[in-house]
């Protein structure tokens, strides 16, 4: 792995002075967890019920992140030694699995910083179209980085049907 893809500043972006983006490691899983549980419950709340919240989170665990960690790409942004955000990639069946931003670091670039990231490791692995499925609230965000929706699913958790929605955008 390159230096330059391991640990990047976010020098295209003033505000952003102290905020970096890395590769994830296996120690960083309860740190990244955190930020999936606390994004999920403080950001989705605009569009799902406190119960669906509660099974989306539930389900969620540190050990969870382990094999997507290993095969990677996976980033996570770190402001003072502290993990505010993350996201990855999985190569094989060209999808992005998951980006979450803490809920105090929002609308600040984190994500489309961590989205345009993938989507260069997408580039450089020779993926020429990208899929994903949004979290409702997030539609909007992804439709401004390319995205077009496809149609809505139904992801089941235990006791509980979560509507979201398939996206894709063609990045060659
Ligand atoms: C969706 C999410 C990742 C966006 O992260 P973010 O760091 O706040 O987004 P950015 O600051 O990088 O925003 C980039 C652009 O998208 C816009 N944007 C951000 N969130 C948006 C939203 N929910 N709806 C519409 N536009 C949005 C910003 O205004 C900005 O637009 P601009 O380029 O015109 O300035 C974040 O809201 C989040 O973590 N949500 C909860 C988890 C989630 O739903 N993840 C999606 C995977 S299921």
């Amino acid at each position: 792995m390159s230096r330059e893809k391991d640990f990047q500043v976010f020098s295209d972006c003033h505000q952003h002075d102290g905020i970096t983006l890395r590769r994830a490691k296996q120690v960083d899983k309860g740190a990244i967890w955190q930020v999936h549980i606390r994004s999920i419950r403080e950001v989705c709340k605009t569009h799902y019920s406190e119960k669906e919240l509660r099974m989306w989170t539930e389900v969620l665990k540190p050990d969870r992140y382990e094999e997507q960690i290993n095969k990677g790409p996976f980033y996570v942004a770190v402001e003072n030694e502290t993990i505010i955000a993350f996201g990855n990639l999985n190569k094989k069946s060209g999808e992005i699995e998951a980006l979450y931003v803490g809920p105090e670091y929002l609308r600040r670039g984190v994500g489309r910083k961590i989205l345009q990231t993938l989507e260069n490791e997408a580039l450089d692995s020779g993926l020429k179209r990208l899929c994903l499925t949004s979290s409702l609230n997030a539609v909007g965000f992804y439709e401004g980085a390319g995205y077009r929706p496809q149609r809505q699913k139904r992801w089941l958790l235990p006791f509980e049907m979560v509507v979201c929605v398939t996206m894709t955008k063609k990045i060659a």
